[in-house]
């Protein structure tokens, strides 16, 4: 049997949103986004959206108990397994999802690093753009919609996020380098680590993913 409580790691950019898309249905996975469940929660002017809203604007970590409230009721419910994506964001947030999962008796099984070096990172962030309406990812170079400015899943019209300018994605690069990037050795010592190469064509950073979520999975103690 393969993986079924993953987390995808990596730098923003990396693609760990691309390739969770691809992945959860086929895999019959639940997609669960961090970034995506807090953007929601601005758009609809909640609590947690309104405390959100400032620190993602600066390119900086939401606090751990806002991010806490809008994933963990999803999580509880994702009994067929999950893709987490964009969480674990620190060493406080993987113990906290640790001690959930060990509550449930559902340990994680895998945690799988897509990576692409920083310099095409930025690039990847500023040409980037998302459908308003179903939130399918589109790039203007990379992965360029059949029509300018419309979503090939939908036909709705495709956006630029707000953080996606040059200055706030460097400023989230940096914050993942000294925040998130340790969970990497955090989650190599519990022997849970793979990796694949992200810097290369969707399709194939796809197949390395499905490779590695097929393998077995060790015996939990
Ligand atoms: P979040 O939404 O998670 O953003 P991120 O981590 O910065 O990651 P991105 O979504 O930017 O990148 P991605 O890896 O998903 O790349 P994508 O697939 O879109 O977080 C946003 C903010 O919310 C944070 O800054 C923080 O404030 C807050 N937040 C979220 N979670 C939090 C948490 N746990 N704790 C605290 N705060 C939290 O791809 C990028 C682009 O590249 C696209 O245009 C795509 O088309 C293109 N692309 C994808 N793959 C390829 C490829 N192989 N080749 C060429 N182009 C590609
Ligand atoms: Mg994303
Ligand atoms: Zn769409």
């Amino acid at each position: 049997m393969g993986a079924s409580r993953i987390v995808i790691l990596g730098a923003p950019g990396a693609g760990k949103g691309t390739q969770a898309a691809r992945l959860s249905a086929a895999h019959g996975l639940a997609h669960l986004s961090t970034g995506d469940m807090l953007r929601a929660a601005v758009a609809d002017g909640t609590p947690a959206g309104l405390r959100a809203k400032e620190f993602m604007d600066a390119g900086q970590l939401v606090p751990d108990e806002v991010v806490f409230g809008v994933l963990f009721e999803r999580l509880a419910e994702a009994n067929e397994g999950y893709l987490l994506d964009g969480f674990p964001r620190n060493a406080a947030q993987a113990e906290e999802l640790d001690r959930q999962l060990a509550e449930q008796g559902a340990p994680l099984e895998l945690a799988v690093v897509v990576d692409v070096p920083d310099e095409r990172l930025v690039a990847r962030l500023t040409g980037r753009r998302v459908c308003s309406s179903c939130g399918n990812t589109h790039h203007v170079e990379f992965m360029p919609p059949a029509k300018e400015g419309v979503c090939d899943k939908c036909g709705g019209e495709l956006v630029q996020r707000s953080d996606d300018t040059e200055a706030v994605a460097r400023d989230r690069l940096e914050v993942y380098h000294q925040t998130t990037a340790p969970l990497i050795d955090y989650y190599n010592a519990r022997d849970l680590l793979a990796s694949v190469d992200g810097d290369g064509p969707v399709e194939r950073v796809t197949q390395d993913l499905v490779e590695v979520l097929s393998r077995d999975v060790a015996e939990q103690n």
